[in-house]
């Protein structure tokens, strides 16, 4: 008797390999000893999933629309690696940030070079724009437009995984207000083409010595004993070595502790808060819903200025929830290596987003459906079919086959559950007479047509 297959269910979003696993000791890359599992059975790895044909549809359709609006407004289409210097990302993204220490795939590859698989798109899409010299393409600013996949080792949960997608846009050597406005307008735009309700949260997080001043005041904050009680251990630790990130803590008692807190929206200068105040004005103009999230810092190091980040009005409004996220990072260019260039982008989570269509029973347009079926009898037949199938795709029409099948009935089941306009069925027959039958599904009714003219009654009976 053969093996049974294991099954895994189509719903089972977070990877599958949770069976027993041997173990031998060995050391990490970062030089941690861990226990090497040796999987018994080949399986997807926890957090990554596979997009299977029916879910497929969902990306293309999501991604499409996004990529078109980011192309109306002037973005141009860009890639980049997926394996880079692990110290890039420890530089841009933050040394201290949870995506480079908790969450980035590194290792050592074979001749020595510690490398990452990209936690995240804005370094290397940084990294290439100085290292290719865009700063002297004659049209300014440059606007770049990237989809890809990301890998970060998070817990993998609904919406949270470990391989994901984003579609991001960055834009770089512009420094008015109308492009902070501009880009968040983009974002906002591509979530409702696609049918969501959707919601800016936005702060402004001010330029560096604003952002110092305001670190100093929090600290003092919580100097007070009342105050710092009440912070997770994780959060004093934050509170150590970057404070900042206090504010987008999702413990209960720290979000408490908070609400006295002073707000860095009120210790920002004069230029900064006529920036945002410019850019609060633009959104007003274009009625964009937006909510002043004085808590919103965002988990990457880079950010001055502008935060931001959109989420459907119907959800909780936790970080975990963000349909997308960005901000200004003016000084990242700089201090990767290139000229001083103000920068400012945003991603969009494409499997969060294609969830949200789900869970919202957003229906999506199906493409590419057959209008014909293509239906043979008989090995003759059956090859001249092929020649026809070709044929019909060259001249644009969709159709649909099943040449494995020799059965008619079978086939013209399949037609019906197409839903084709129209079946074409060579048989031995009508290769020998040059002919063809065609058999309109919705009347039932079945013709001989002069294989020559098969193409003009197409046309006729296709045309609307
Ligand atoms: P981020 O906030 O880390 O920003 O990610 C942007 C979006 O990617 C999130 O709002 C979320 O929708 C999605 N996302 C993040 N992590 C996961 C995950 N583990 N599973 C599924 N989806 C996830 C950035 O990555 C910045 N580079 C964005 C940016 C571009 N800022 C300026 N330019």
């Amino acid at each position: 008797m053969g093996r049974k297959p294991k099954q895994y269910s189509a719903n089972s979003q977070f990877g599958a390999s949770k069976g027993k696993k041997d173990s031998i000791g060995a050391k990490n890359s970062l030089g941690k000893e861990v226990k090497i599992r040796q999987p018994k059975e080949i399986a997807r790895l926890r957090g990554m999933r596979d997009i299977l044909p029916d879910e497929y549809k969902y990306w293309e359709y999501v991604i499409n629309i996004a990529e078109n609006i980011c192309k109306y407004y002037g973005f141009m289409k860009t890639d980049v690696p997926v394996l880079e210097q692990m110290s890039m990302y420890e530089r841009s993204s933050g040394k201290q940030s949870d995506v480079v220490t908790k969450e980035m795939y590194n290792f050592i590859d074979k001749d020595g070079d510690k490398v990452a698989l990209r936690p995240e798109g804005t370094p290397g899409l940084v990294r290439s724009y100085i290292e290719h010299g865009l700063f002297n393409l004659p049209s300014q600013p440059v606007r770049m437009l990237w989809t890809g996949n990301l890998f970060r080792r998070d817990k993998p949960q609904s919406g949270r995984y470990r391989q994901f997608t984003q579609t991001s846009v960055e834009m770089f050597g512009e420094a008015s207000p109308a492009a902070d406005a501009q880009i968040i307008i983009i974002g906002y735009l591509i979530l409702k083409e696609l049918g969501i309700d959707a919601q800016v949260h936005v702060n402004n997080i001010g330029d560096g010595s604003d952002r110092e001043n305001y670190a100093k005041k929090l600290v003092d904050y919580f100097k007070d004993r009342k105050n710092r009680s009440l912070l997770s251990p994780d959060d004093k630790k934050k509170l150590l070595k970057n404070p900042l990130r206090v504010l987008d803590s999702k413990d209960e008692n720290t979000q408490k502790a908070l609400v006295g807190a002073p707000q860095i929206i009120d210790n920002i200068c004069d230029e900064v808060r006529d920036h945002f105040v410019k850019v609060l004005e633009y959104l007003d103009e274009l009625d964009i819903p937006y909510i002043l999230d004085p808590f919103l810092v965002r988990g990457l190091d880079y950010y001055n200025r502008t935060v931001f980040e959109f989420f459907s009005a119907d959800s909780s409004g936790n970080a975990q929830s963000a349909l997308g996220g960005g901000g200004r990072y003016d000084s990242l260019v700089e201090f990767m290596g290139g000229r001083p260039t103000p920068a400012l982008g945003w991603a969009l989570g494409i499997d969060r987003i294609i969830l949200k269509l789900k869970e919202n029973d957003i229906c999506i347009p199906v493409v590419n459906k057959p209008d014909i079926f293509l239906a043979q009898l008989g090995d003759a037949a059956k090859r001249k079919a092929m020649i026809f199938f070709e044929e019909l795709r060259t001249r644009g029409y969709q159709a649909a086959q099943n040449f494995s099948k020799d059965n008619l009935k079978l086939q013209l089941e399949q037609a019906n559950k197409l839903d084709v306009k129209l079946t074409l069925i060579m048989g031995q027959k009508e290769i020998m007479d040059g002919t063809i039958l065609m058999r309109d599904m919705e009347s039932g009714m079945q013709e001989v047509f002069d294989f020559k003219k098969i193409y003009e009654e197409l046309d006729k009976r296709l045309k609307n």
